[in-house]
């Protein structure tokens, strides 16, 4: 997706507004996620989202938003933002981050996705990384409990 920073995106030092990024950003990652699994997704859960560089008035703003692992109903979509200035032709980070979606069946209840399976060797390490990241998600949520997170538990306990 790709967005220019027009003045009622902006803060009081003419930079694009976090909420206004968090927004692109999620609708980025869902169509990603619906063009996975071919159904409409609903956003579970949002990981912690720093922001590195301001993205100024004017310039353009990149989002690149991928699956990275498909579990059972949800999949996790990886983000890379970056700012572009045109008029000095340079681009800068600004940030990346991780959105959950599950997709809904009619009844608005969660349905199985398709698996995926990684290629290259940047999509095999998020892939591998997911895991432990939906345990961390999923025990913040209330929704496992730490004992069962076999694979977070094994970063702490590697000889
Ligand atoms: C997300 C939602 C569909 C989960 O439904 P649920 O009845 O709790 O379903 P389950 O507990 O069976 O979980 C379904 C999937 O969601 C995942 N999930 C649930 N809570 C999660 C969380 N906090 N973070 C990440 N994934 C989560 C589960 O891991 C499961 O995925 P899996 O099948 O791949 O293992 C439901 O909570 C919901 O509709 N939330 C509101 C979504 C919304 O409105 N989003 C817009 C922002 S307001």
């Amino acid at each position: 997706m790709t967005e220019i920073v027009l003045p009622n995106d902006t803060n009081v030092f003419g930079s694009l507004m976090g909420g206004r990024l968090m927004y692109w950003m999620d609708i980025a990652a869902a169509i990603a996620a619906q063009k996975h699994c071919n159904a409409p997704v609903v956003t579970a859960s949002v990981d912690n989202i720093s922001f590195e560089n301001p993205i100024k008035l004017g310039n353009t703003v990149h989002i690149e938003a991928k699956v990275s692992r498909a579990f059972n109903t949800s999949m996790e979509v990886h983000l890379k933002v970056w700012g572009e200035d045109f008029q000095h032709q340079y681009k800068y980070k600004s940030n990346e981050a991780y959105y959950t979606f599950v997709a809904l069946d009619p009844n608005g209840k969660p349905r199985p996705v398709p698996s995926m399976t990684p290629e290259t060797d940047g999509e095999k390490k998020l892939f591998e990384g997911a895991l432990r990241r939906r345990q961390v998600r999923l025990i913040l949520g209330g929704k496992m409990k730490p004992d069962d997170a076999t694979e977070l538990k094994a970063l702490f306990t590697q000889e």
